[in-house]
């Protein structure tokens, strides 16, 4: 056992006694829900419960690449809704993933979520790793050109479906690429680079996910952990290293392990009751205020 009881104190102590240097994060969108951004799968404010209005066969087609080519308007409501801004502020959480980097201890930040509040908190964009993409770019599903991102921005504030500007030099070999000369418009759809159910993750997902092997300590925070490959990722954590869920809801494998913490409630207050055991409480509402 690494950890003398299954507590928050205990998960605490573990932290001050400086034997936690590496501390592998795993998010998704239950840290975001205090700053107004919906989850996608609680009962009754999840976004999943409530796209009836879109017609869709199932909910998640809205994030589904074959549906979206033959319909994008759902997600493009949707997007609007969802586009990071200056309307949406970091959490208490937030600040406190930030507190952890600037402390050298956070090893790495593996969110599920597209909001870039990680970023925003001050998380540094080498500890992040946004497994399902971001919407701070984007491209044409077809001939996959880049789509400028102002553009995009007013294409989302609309609700309209963006596409391709790019020019297919007739006869030519490239397939595009050139937007002068003659030839024939691309006009495929415009995906924000968030990744869609039947799309790959991106690389530095697979590339940094043996970190979660290196950690001495995994905190898991706001996720249903239904989503795979990200759900498997605290299940890769060595079996001596303590992993600590800050949710609503039990979820995935945790409690099976001998030294699994839950900190069952909402995570916000969860954080803060860590950060009170470490003596960092002050330092957290400060830096999250700001
Ligand atoms: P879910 O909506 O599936 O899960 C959110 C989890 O956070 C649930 O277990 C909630 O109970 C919990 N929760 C909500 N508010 C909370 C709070 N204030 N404090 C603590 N817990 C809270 O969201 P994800 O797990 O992020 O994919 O969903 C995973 C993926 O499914 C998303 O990345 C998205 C979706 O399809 C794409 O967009 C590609």
């Amino acid at each position: 056992l690494t950890l003398p009881e299954r507590s928050l104190t205990a998960v605490a102590d573990f932290i001050k006694s400086g034997k936690a240097r590496r501390i592998v994060v795993m998010t998704g969108a239950g840290i975001s829900t205090a700053a107004g951004i919906p989850d996608f799968r609680s009962p009754t404010t999840g976004l999943y419960a409530n796209l009836s209005a879109l017609n869709l066969p199932e909910p998640e087609a809205v994030f589904d690449l074959s549906f979206f080519r033959q319909n994008p308007q759902p997600f493009y409501v949707l997007a609007r809704e969802l586009y990071p801004g200056a309307r949406y502020r970091p959490t208490v959480s937030h600040a406190f993933l930030a507190l952890l980097a600037r402390r050298g201890l956070l090893h790495m930040l593996f969110t599920q979520n597209i909001d870039c509040l990680e970023r925003a908190a001050g998380v540094p964009a080498e500890k992040i790793v946004e497994a399902h993409g971001s919407f701070a770019s984007q491209r044409c599903v077809d001939c996959k050109g880049e789509f400028d991102g102002e553009v995009m921005r007013a294409f989302v504030a609309r609700g309209e479906v963006p596409r391709c500007g790019r020019v297919r030099v007739k006869g030519g070999e490239d397939g595009g690429g050139r937007e002068d000369g003659e030839g024939e418009v691309c006009g495929g759809l415009v995906k924000p680079d968030i990744v869609f159910f039947g799309e790959a993750l991106p690389r530095a997902f697979f590339e940094s996910s043996g970190m979660t092997k290196e950690a001495d300590l995994i905190l898991v925070m706001g996720t249903s952990l239904q989503v795979h490959p990200f759900a498997g990722l605290p299940n890769m954590a060595e079996e001596e290293t303590p992993r600590v869920l800050f949710n609503l809801e039990q979820v995935g494998s945790f409690g099976t392990r001998a030294d699994d913490v839950m900190v069952l409630g909402d995570c916000d207050a969860g954080v803060r009751k860590l950060a009170e055991e470490l003596g960092w409480k002050d330092e957290l509402e400060k830096s999250w205020r700001e």
